[in-house]
This record gives C-alpha cells, sequence and structure tokens, in this order.
C-alpha cells in the first residue's frame, strides 16, 4: 500500500520509522511519501492560506497548490489513487472499513489530504476528493495525525505487518466484532491480584473458551452498541448468560 501524504508538516511523519509502520516500510509492505505542499505554492512566501470570504476566524487552506499537489501525486503513481481528505466532518473510521479497503485490489495508492487553520476551501473538496475521513468527534489541529492514526490502522491489517497474523484477528472490532479478552503475563501475582487460574491449565480449549466470555461480557458491559449489531449463535448466548450470572 502506498500512502502520499499532502501536508505543510512532512516532518511529523518521522513518527512512523517507529513500530509497525517502520517494520511494515522496510518489508516494503507500505511506502509513506510527503508531499510539501508549500512546494506547490506559486506566492513568494510559499503561502498556503488566505483570509476567508465573508470574514470571521482564521485562515483557509487556498485551491491552488493542493490542486497542484494532488495533479503531481497522481503523475507519479502508474495506478489510480484515491484521494482522502481527513475532516472531521468526515465518516468515522471503523476497523471493518479498513478490512475491506486492504482487501480491494484496486486500492493501492491513497493520498491524504491534511487540513491546517479552519479547513480547505470547499471547491477544492467537491473537484478532487473521493472520501472523507474522521477519526472521532473532536477536533485536532491538524490532519497530519489524523492521517498517521489511519496508516497505523492500516497496516496493522496489511499480512505481513504483524509478527503473529492472528494479532489483528483477536483485536477489538475486528472479525469477532466483540472488545478484545483480558490480557495477563508475569508475575502470576500481583498485590494479590492473581492470574484467573485457567490461563495456567494449559488446557486451550477451556482458555479459548474462557477468552470468548470475556470478550463477549467486555463488549455487553461497556459496548452494548457492538452487540446489538451482532448475531449471536447459540453457544455465544450461552457463554454471555454465564458472564452475566458470575458477576450479579
Ligand atoms: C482545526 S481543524 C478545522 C476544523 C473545522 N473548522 C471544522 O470545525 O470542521 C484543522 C484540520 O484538522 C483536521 N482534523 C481535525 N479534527 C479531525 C478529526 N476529528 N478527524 C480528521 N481530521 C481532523 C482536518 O484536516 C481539519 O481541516
Amino acid at each position: 500500500m502506498n500512502f502520499n501524504i499532502i501536508t505543510i508538516f512532512p516532518e511529523m511523519f518521522t513518527a512512523l520509522a517507529s513500530g509497525i509502520t517502520g517494520r511494515a516500510q522496510k518489508k516494503d509492505l507500505i511506502s509513506v511519501k510527503c508531499w510539501d505542499l508549500r512546494e506547490f505554492s506559486d506566492s513568494k512566501h510559499r503561502r498556503v492560506d488566505e483570509r476567508p470570504y465573508g470574514g470571521g476566524p482564521g485562515m483557509v487552506m487556498t485551491y491552488a497548490p493542493l490542486k497542484k499537489a494532488i495533479t503531481a501525486v497522481k503523475q507519479a503513481n502508474s495506478t489510480p489513487a484515491r484521494v482522502i481528505h481527513l475532516s472531521p466532518q468526515g465518516k468515522s473510521v471503523q476497523q471493518e472499513m479498513l478490512q475491506n479497503l486492504v482487501t480491494d485490489n484496486e486500492v493501492k495508492n491513497l493520498i491524504f489530504l491534511s487540513g491546517r487553520y479552519e479547513g480547505i476551501d470547499e471547491r477544492l473538496i467537491a473537484e478532487e476528493v473521493d472520501e472523507e475521513w474522521s477519526i472521532g468527534d473532536y477536533i485536532i489541529s491538524g490532519g497530519e495525525l489524523a492521517a498517521m492514526v489511519v496508516i497505523d490502522a492500516i497496516t496493522r491489517l496489511l499480512p505481513g505487518a504483524l509478527g503473529d497474523p492472528e494479532s489483528s484477528q483477536q483485536d477489538s472490532f475486528s472479525s469477532a466484532g466483540l472488545l478484545d479478552y483480558p490480557h495477563y503475563t508475569r508475575p502470576e501475582d500481583i498485590n494479590n491480584l492473581a492470574v484467573p487460574e485457567i490461563l495456567l491449565s494449559g488446557d486451550h480449549a477451556s482458555i479459548a473458551r474462557w477468552r470468548l466470555k470475556q470478550s463477549l461480557g467486555r463488549t455487553w458491559l461497556r459496548r452494548p452498541d457492538l452487540l446489538a449489531q451482532k448475531n449471536l449463535t447459540n453457544e455465544e448466548e450461552r457463554i454471555l448468560e454465564e458472564f452475566i450470572a458470575e458477576i450479579n
């Protein structure tokens, strides 16, 4: 997957050299290329913003440099690129939507527009943007962090990106549509809080059942909205009832 980011702060993306995204770049599973928007400005001072028509606070990112930058990125890619504007007004990014994206063979190049100030001239969005994505109902200062969040989330789903491919399948919101079960590691006892005995039993079938029970139970407690979207099997219903009986 090739990630192209149009931004006035390309240096922020050095953060993606660490961890999973860093390793994925070394393994050529992803490429991350930043395009400095100021290099596409015709103005003497490399300006990319102007005051808003109609007055009011803040500045607005202008059409021309963004248009030029998008054209340059598209020309540099041999296969079609999807243009995504990171915006609090976009559709909320969900795990399922990212899973569908990575299995879509048509999608190999993504262009992320990182907004700043009050945002981008609406006519650029109307003409050039294919999708608008939000990372949540809150406002951050620019689209760069949002782009990094979704680049990381997409990378985790690419085959070969994680040490153990099962990790991403058991993550919250993944194939089962549930929250992940609780995790424990050494030591066995911390301030009289012991590791659940079953996890020390070596009985893999019972451990899997216990984990499913915890996942179902946690989702019921913390995110009933996720359970409401899911058709539980009879066995899952039984296991969830057990969980509820145990905590009462
Ligand atoms: C200060 S915000 C502008 C917010 C805009 N005035 C509004 O209220 O919709 C600057 C930029 O940060 C990015 N941004 C802010 N919050 C975001 C979110 N929740 N998801 C994705 N991008 C976001 C967008 O690129 C946006 O153009």
